[in-house]
């Protein structure tokens, strides 16, 4: 048992910090910026709730986040009351969120300061993966603080890997989102072409998914775009703001990624019809305006 910090109970965080609990066993204190989250959390596992990051921090043997963007992890880590305020020498802070591998090599620096570790460690998998405890956690940073923190990720994950330095586990979540942005536009675009041509949408992926075009977006979201139904998952604004972050990243690395650019464009025509909370298989909404 480890004593342990989770900060940020989103849809993601809450479930995750749940597990930390109940499947790994620690003593977890949890914070959320709006608090009433923080005790309904508390309620359903019975660990503790703390007022600020820096108090939730202390003492303990791991820091958890899982907050919006890079000034949302900055705010609750390196700002005013924020955990690095507290952080104990030796501790390793594991960041769930999804941000820019330039913000985990800053936060990696001021953990090192005070003689911390920090491990970027976004997620995928979905508010399902978290709520099932199956996420796949790519991760940067030491391979010390990783061998450490290992176990005790392990109560949220089916899959962790330690993909390289401080950073890392961003770029890698990058590639994942590059993936998936072409591809759920390819699935967009057979559905809608399925449509026009007059065929049986369920009848066609039933047998092309067998085929060499199957994929988990075609498994798992056809049924739900065929009906016209978004609200399933990963929200179109949390894409884009991803998108923003691998564009962002592609200008410094020099990588030509002219779908994902496309694709993120495609996203600001779904927001411009109201779907910024629609999930990122609505690319076939805007085909069909
Ligand atoms: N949802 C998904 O399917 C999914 C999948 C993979 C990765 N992710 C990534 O995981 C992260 C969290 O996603 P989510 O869906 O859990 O988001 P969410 O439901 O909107 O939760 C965000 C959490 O961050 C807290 N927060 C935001 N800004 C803050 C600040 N400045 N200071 C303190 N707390 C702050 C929020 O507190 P309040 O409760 O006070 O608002 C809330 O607890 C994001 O980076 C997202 O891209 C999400």
């Amino acid at each position: 048992m480890a004593k342990v910090a989770f900060i940020g109970l989103g849809v993601m965080g809450f479930p995750m910090a749940g597990h930390l609990k109940v499947r790994g066993g620690h003593d977890v204190t949890v914070y959320n910026r709006t608090s009433a989250k923080a005790e309904r959390w508390a309620a359903e596992f019975g660990g503790r709730a703390a007022a600020t990051p820096a108090e939730a921090a202390k003492g303990q043997e791991f820091v958890f986040a899982c907050v919006g963007n890079d000034d949302d992890l900055r705010s609750v880590t390196t700002g005013k009351d924020g955990a690095f305020e507290t952080i104990a020498s030796g501790a390793v802070f594991i960041d769930n969120t999804t941000a820019s591998a330039e913000v985990a090599r800053e936060l990696y620096a001021a953990a090192s300061a005070k003689g911390a570790r920090f491990i970027d460690a976004p997620v995928s998998g979905g508010q399902a993966g978290a709520e099932n405890g199956v996420l796949t956690v790519m991760c940067g940073g030491d391979a010390e603080a990783f061998d450490r923190a290992r176990p005790i990720i392990e109560a949220y994950a089916r899959m962790v890997g330690l993909m390289g330095p401080a950073g890392a586990g961003q770029l890698t979540k990058m590639i994942n989102q590059i993936c998936i942005a072409g591809l759920v536009q390819g699935l967009a675009e057979g559905i809608h072409f399925g449509k026009k041509a007059g065929l049986d949408i369920e009848r066609v992926i039933d047998v092309i998914s067998k085929g060499a075009a199957g994929s988990w977006q075609m498994e798992n979201r056809h049924k739900t775009m065929n009906a016209g139904k978004y609200d399933f998952g990963f929200a179109v604004d949390w894409m884009r703001k991803d998108l923003d972050i691998v564009l962002a990243e592609a200008r410094r690395n020099g990588a030509k990624l002219p779908v994902t650019a496309l694709v993120d464009q495609f996203y600001a025509e779904v927001q411009a019809l109201g779907g910024n909370r629609w999930d990122t298989s609505s690319l076939l909404a805007r085909l069909e305006k």
